[in-house]
C-alpha cells in the first residue's frame, strides 16, 4: 500500500504527510513544484497536464489509494480531477479519499461533481466536508492581521467552527486506512463557534494589540475575489458560501444531530497562541 498525496504541500497535505510519517505509512506528495520538505519524496504532478498522471506511478508503483485536493480557483472541479481518476484507477488505485467543503453536497458545483462521480463510479471513497480552516488566519489573513489589524468577510454576524488541519488530517488518514473503506461523506468541524467579530477579539486577546473585523457585502467579497483572477461563477459561488455562513447554515450544521460528522479537538485559541509571532511585525 502507498497512498499519494495531492496538494501535498497545502494545508492539509502537509499535515496528512506528518502523521503518514509518524505512522511510517508509504506516501508520495506530488505538487506542481515536483519539491516536498525533507524528508518526503515527492513527484511533479499537475491536474490540468495529463503528461504528469505517469509520475507518481513511476515513483511507486504501489500507489493504491489517493487523497484528493483538486485544483485552486476552479467553479467546477470535474472536468481536471475525473482523467487523472480514471488514469489511476488503471494503475491499480482503489480508493480515493476527497478534500471538499462543508457546504458543497453531492452533485453541486466546486467539488460536490467530484463527490457525486466517486459515487458513480463505485469505488472505495470518503469524502471530508471541512468547514473553514483555522490556519486560514496564518494564509489568506496573515497580511491583513500582521500589517492593518484587520480581518474582513461577509459573514456578518455568522458562526463558524474554524477547524484544523491537523484535525483535517487525522480524519483523511482514518479515512486512507480504515477497513472497510467508509464510502461516506462527513463534516469535519472544530470544538467551538465563533464570529468573525468573536475571532478578531481572540486575536485583540492574545497579540495584546487591537484586531477588528470588517463587515463586508456580499458584492463586495465577489469584487475582491475577482480581483485574484478567478471567473465570476467562482466569486459569485464563494460570496455565496459566506453569506450561507451569515444566515446561520454552519451553526446548523455543527448542531445538526442526523448528519455525520468529526468534531476535532484543536482549538482556534490553541492555534493562535502556538503561532503568535506569525501576526508580529519583525
Ligand atoms: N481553506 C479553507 O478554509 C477550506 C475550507 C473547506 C474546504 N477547503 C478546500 O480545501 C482545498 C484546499 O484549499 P486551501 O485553500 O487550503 O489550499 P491548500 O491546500 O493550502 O493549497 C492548495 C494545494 O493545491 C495544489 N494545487 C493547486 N492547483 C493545482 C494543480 N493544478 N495541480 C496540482 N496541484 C495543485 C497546490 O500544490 P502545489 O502548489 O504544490 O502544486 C497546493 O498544495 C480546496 O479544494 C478548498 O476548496 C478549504
Amino acid at each position: 500500500m502507498t497512498i499519494l498525496v495531492t496538494g501535498g504541500r497545502g494545508k492539509t497535505g502537509i499535515a496528512l504527510s506528518k502523521l503518514l510519517h509518524e505512522a511510517k505509512l508509504p506516501f508520495v506528495i506530488a505538487s506542481r513544484s515536483g519539491q516536498a520538505p525533507a524528508p518526503y519524496k515527492a513527484v511533479t504532478f499537475d491536474w490540468t497536464d495529463p503528461t504528469t498522471y505517469e509520475n507518481p506511478f513511476k515513483a511507486d508503483p504501489n500507489i493504491d489509494r489517493i487523497y484528493v485536493v483538486g485544483p485552486e480557483g476552479v467553479y467546477d472541479a470535474l472536468p481536471a480531477v475525473k482523467p487523472f481518476i480514471n488514469f489511476a484507477r488503471t494503475k491499480g488505485v482503489k480508493r480515493f479519499v476527497l478534500l471538499s467543503a462543508s457546504q458543497l453536497e453531492a452533485g453541486t458545483p466546486f467539488l460536490g461533481t467530484v463527490h457525486q462521480y466517486l459515487i458513480d463510479i463505485g469505488v472505495e471513497y470518503a469524502v471530508l466536508r471541512p468547514t473553514w480552516f483555522q490556519q486560514n488566519f496564518g494564509a489568506s489573513f496573515l497580511g491583513a492581521i500582521r500589517d492593518s489589524n484587520q480581518t474582513f468577510s461577509a459573514t456578518g454576524e455568522g458562526r463558524i467552527p474554524f477547524v484544523s488541519t491537523e484535525d483535517i488530517a487525522q480524519i483523511a488518514l482514518e479515512a486512507l486506512t480504515a477497513e472497510p473503506s467508509l464510502n461516506k461523506d462527513i463534516l469535519v468541524f472544530g470544538p467551538e463557534l465563533f464570529s468573525h467579530d468573536e475571532v478578531a477579539k481572540l486575536f485583540s486577546s492574545i497579540l495584546g494589540r487591537e484586531i477588528t473585523h470588517m463587515k463586508i457585502s456580499i458584492e463586495a467579497l465577489e469584487k475582491i475575489f475577482a480581483g485574484f483572477g478567478v471567473s465570476q461563477q467562482y466569486a459569485e459561488g464563494y460570496a455565496s458560501m459566506e453569506n450561507n455562513v451569515s444566515l446561520g447554515l454552519e451553526e446548523k450544521l455543527f448542531n445538526s444531530i442526523d448528519r455525520q460528522k468529526y468534531i476535532g479537538k484543536h482549538t482556534l485559541e490553541e492555534y493562535i497562541k502556538a503561532h503568535r509571532d506569525l501576526w508580529i511585525k519583525q
